[in-house]
């Protein structure tokens, strides 16, 4: 039987009967007439019930509550009282039977409305929290994303391949989730944080050209826009070079947002990983509003002023933002706001100063020599009631900090334009990063990364890697690179991270042993789902885009996984609990 869509009925429709399911989202009782909008997952229509054309008892009507799920049959007419709120609010259905199909306790919290309610209880009744318009649109608008990157690919030659959910623990970025075996009693399986090593095995094996969204998994702390399980976007290609993954994956970015939102993207634009930490002071930085570092470095160093002299003088920086037009806004106890809000990501001391009324005001401007306020003065291209905020710091913290700032500061002062979708390539990443709590250098993306100069392997300081960022609007969204197939250049990348015959056998030996034979030459990228779904819907919190997400502590509220599971199951496992869970 055909089902007519609630939200899509016309002028056009009427005097016609129809057939309608749905859900009370509201009712009014004027006596011998009851009004319901009843909602599906496509919107509202005015459904009414008149005694004289209801041939059900009209008493099953009056019994009606919010939420109950029903059947009706009735005659679409044109509403004298037209709603220019509702799409159909042209139209009407006259009910002649109504069938109520389920009904509904009072809920525990309001769907209508944007509520309070709190996340506890949103969460605990995911399914009718579901109900709410925004959350079915944001997980409607997930599945035409996925479905216009599966058409992308596909039309374009690639091959979508499952690869296991149980299998080995392999070190990436962050903790595995692990899986006790009842066959093979103390061992475990790890689920998989990405698909990278089983892509790069389908490459070895031919496929050539291999994606899959895949679900991904990793123990790590959350944030707005990280959950413990998630989804990739996740493809690989062999025979190409960089420039052939960055062509593939714009151009897919490209189709799918003119498939969805119809409009039409120019190219995106590159910068180098350094260009991008020196001028936003972050490797995802959001290009919508402008306000870059400046280096003044050169312009503070040797001067009297002794902290600034000696910071500079053992290779911290200084860099600066230029408030424009907003010094008078900013009192002594807003500037103190954004140094307690710097000192959060480590950074000593905020220094500042106004330019106003032709002067140098406040802050440092009483102690700086004047020669260098108006040196600022021009390299900055001050003007009236410009607020200069100074990081004096390492470099890792200074970018940090500054970067963080730059972010506030355009939250805060509206300069980021919402409607903007603003992509960025992001390349040329350091192939190493130093750890400062192991004490040595790591792969920055993975070992796996092909380094951009070979002879750079042994200085792991200034090692450029062929590893590439997509980002949109200040989120990463995808990040991959060139991977390397000959097993020479895998062991002196192995060599530099400092790991020995036996962690590598240990850790990746099946991996390694693969590209003694024949590997072709490969590269790919993994996009967040999730990531791609919020921005393209308009949300900051990955919640709103996963059907059943989980909660900051990792635990769905609703089944409430995870849960401690029986004696005779751990028994079965050879498992024994050691840790004696909290009384609460
Ligand atoms: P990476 O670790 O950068 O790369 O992940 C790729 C993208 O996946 C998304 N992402 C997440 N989304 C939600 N919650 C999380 N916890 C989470 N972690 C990552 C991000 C990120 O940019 N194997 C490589 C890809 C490759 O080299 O091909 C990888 O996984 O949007």
């Amino acid at each position: 039987m055909k089902k007519y869509n609630n939200g899509e009925f016309r002028l056009k429709d009427i005097d016609q009967e129809y057939t309608i399911y749905g859900w009370v989202n509201k009712r009014r009782n004027i006596g011998k007439l009851i009004f319901v909008d009843l909602r599906d997952r496509s919107g509202l229509i005015q459904v009414v019930f008149n005694k004289e054309y209801l041939q059900t008892p009209f008493e099953e009507a009056e019994s009606l509550r919010n939420e109950y799920c029903l059947k009706v049959t009735g005659k679409l007419v044109k509403r004298s009282d037209i709603n220019p709120n509702i799409p159909t609010g042209e139209v009407e259905l006259i009910a002649s039977n109504l069938e109520i199909l389920s009904e509904a306790e009072v809920l525990p919290f309001n769907i209508y409305e944007e509520t309070e309610a709190s996340e506890a209880l949103t969460l605990k009744y995911r399914y009718l929290d579901l109900r709410r318009e925004r959350l079915q649109a944001n997980i409607m608008m997930r599945a035409k994303i996925a479905k216009a990157v599966r058409n992308y690919l596909t039309e374009n030659g690639f091959i979508e391949i499952e690869t296991p959910i149980l299998c080995k623990s392999t070190p990436e970025g962050a903790r595995d989730y692990i899986v006790p075996s009842r066959i093979s009693k103390g061992s475990f399986y790890a689920l998989p944080q990405s698909p990278q090593i089983f892509k790069q095995l389908l490459m070895v094996g031919g496929f050539e050209k291999y994606f899959q969204i895949a679900k991904c998994f990793r123990d790590e702390d959350l944030r707005a826009d990280r959950q413990p399980e998630f989804t990739q976007i996740d493809l690989e290609m062999s025979f190409v070079e960089q420039e052939d993954i960055i062509n593939t994956v714009e151009n897919m970015l490209k189709s799918v947002v003119k498939d969805i939102k119809g409009i039409t993207l120019s190219d995106f634009p590159r910068i180098t990983w350094k260009e991008a930490m020196e001028k936003y002071g972050s490797d995802k930085p959001d290009t919508r509003f402008a306000m870059e570092l400046n280096d003044i470095t050169d312009i503070l160093k040797d001067t009297t002023i002794t902290f600034i002299n000696e910071a500079l003088k053992i290779g911290c920086l200084a860099k600066c933002l230029v408030v424009k037009n907003e010094a008078n806004n900013f009192s002594r106890n807003d500037i103190d706001k954004l140094t307690d809000f710097i000192k959060t990501y480590q950074a000593k001391s905020l220094i500042w100063f106004k330019y106003l009324d032709n002067n140098f005001n406040g802050g440092i401007a009483k102690t700086l020599e004047p020669d260098k306020l108006t040196k600022l003065k021009e390299s900055l291209q001050l003007n009236n009631n410009d607020l200069v905020l100074i990081i004096i710091d390492k470099p890792n913290i200074l970018y940090n900090s500054l970067g963080a700032l730059r972010l506030k500061l355009g939250n805060d002062l509206n300069l980021i334009p919402q409607d903007k979708l603003n992509f960025l390539w992001v390349v040329d990443f350091p192939m190493f990063e130093y750890s400062e709590t192991d004490k040595r250098y790591k792969a920055m993306h993975h070992p796996f990364t092909m380094p951009k100069n070979l002879e750079d392997i042994t200085k792991p300081e200034i090692c450029l890697s062929n590893a590439y960022d997509i980002v949109l609007n200040g989120y990463e969204l995808g990040g991959g690179s060139v991977r390397i197939h000959n097993p020479k250049t895998q062991k002196q990348v192995f060599d530099a991270l400092g790991l020995t015959e036996e962690d590598i056998k240990n850790k990746f030996g099946f991996f390694i042993e693969a590209f003694k034979y024949g590997a072709p030459p490969h590269a790919g990228l993994a996009i967040g789902l999730e990531r791609f779904t919020m921005l393209m819907s308009g949300t900051d919190n990955i919640k709103d885009v996963i059907a059943f997400p989980k909660t900051q502590s990792a635990s769905d509220l609703m089944s409430e996984a995870p849960n401690i599971v029986s004696l005779d199951q751990l028994q079965e496992l050879g498992l024994k609990i050691d840790i004696k869970k909290e009384v609460k």
